[in-house]
């Protein structure tokens, strides 16, 4: 039986970006992006022993369901991500680095407030271009047009990426879960194909930052224990990022406390710890050691949150500086 740390990555205990040839040499990668139940990524492992394939999930279940699938088959070229490939893409891949992205009947997200979580929207074109090795593809397929047709005219919009494919129900290796129902309904499939024309100018990774060179010192004295119990389901919010402050924890000797924060940009959830150390005359904001999320803007919100909420309700200020961050130079939180 193949262990499961073989199979599932933890992108937050591993040095990034990923080597994503996983020690097979000079190999083919491939990715696929919102796998389900994972049947397509297994078909595509078991069909070519010789390439890698990695898929990203950001469902648990689903992770987990596909995880039964790949032990029952034993199959070891393929590795699973659990995460919004929004950020995993960024934070995760090297540029450059794949052969080839696979996306099957994403959610279209209809709605107009959930325009940002597409894939023709923000910089996710971008991070796929980036992604991609020189001649490289991206595929989508969907059962409704207007989606299938919105990803089409934007991504070929994109200055690396040409359109080699638009086909209506295209003849499939494989159906997927949700490609058999839409079909069981008599709904038509859309597939975009397109590939990227020319390298970049330049490689490495784009990340999002580190959590651990993130502390916000909030200068002056005061009672942080009554605090972090008053700031209990508190939280804020920054256009599509917002926070929620839970349970805390005190150190033993009193002087530091870890607050159990939830945090989301648009579908994407972070469950972390902040950690508030008590000094001689200030006190010291940064994500605890070994909680290691994103640092998306719902997480830095909820730093600078943290830090405006002790800097405005519980320190005397012994210092006329406001709260500053202390490496890298963050943005000031405003609500
Ligand atoms: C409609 S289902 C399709 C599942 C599978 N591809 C199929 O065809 O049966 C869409 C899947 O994409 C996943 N998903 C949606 N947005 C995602 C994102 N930003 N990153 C990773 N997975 C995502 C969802 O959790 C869900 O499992």
């Amino acid at each position: 039986m193949i262990d499961i740390r073989e199979i599932i990555i933890m992108p937050e205990k591993q040095q990034l970006p990923l080597n994503i040839l996983r020690a097979r040499g000079e190999t083919r990668v491939f990715l696929e992006i919102g796998f389900g139940n994972g049947e397509f990524l297994v078909h595509l492992a078991r069909q070519n022993p010789d390439a890698v394939f990695w898929g990203v999930e950001m469902s648990r279940s689903c992770v987990l369901r596909a995880l039964k699938r790949i032990r029952r088959e034993e199959l070891r070229n393929i590795f699973l991500l659990c995460g919004d490939a929004r950020f995993i893409l960024k934070e995760c891949l090297p540029k450059e680095s794949l052969d080839g992205i696979y996306m099957n009947f994403p959610c279209p997200w209809p709605k107009k407030k959930h325009t940002k979580r597409r894939v023709s929207s923000g910089d996710f074109p971008s991070e796929i271009a980036s992604v991609l090795k020189k001649g490289a593809f991206f595929e989508l397929v969907t059962d409704e047009e207007w989606y299938g047709m919105e990803v089409r005219n934007v991504l070929a919009a994109h200055p690396l990426l040409e359109l080699t494919e638009w086909k209506i129900n295209p003849p499939r290796p494989v159906t997927t879960k949700y490609e058999r129902k839409w079909m069981e309904m008599g709904k038509r499939i859309f597939l975009s194909r397109l590939q990227k024309k020319e390298a970049e100018s330049s490689v490495g990774y784009r990340c999002l930052g580190r959590t651990e060179d993130v502390h916000i010192r909030v200068p002056g004295k005061g009672s942080l224990k009554k605090f972090v119990n008053d700031i209990h389901n508190m939280g804020g919010e920054k256009g599509d990022a917002l926070w929620v402050y839970k349970r805390f924890y005190e150190s033993a000797e009193g002087s530091a406390y870890i607050i159990e924060t939830v945090a989301g940009d648009g579908s994407f959830e972070q469950k972390f710890f902040i950690q508030i150390v008590e000094r001689e005359e200030d006190a010291l904001i940064k994500i605890a050691p070994y909680s290691s999320p994103f640092l998306t803007d719902s997480v830095r919100g909820a730093l600078e949150g943290m830090a405006h909420l002790i800097e405005t309700h519980y320190l005397s200020i012994v210092s006329s500086c406001a709260a500053s961050l202390e490496q890298p130079a963050g943005k000031a939180f405003s609500q």
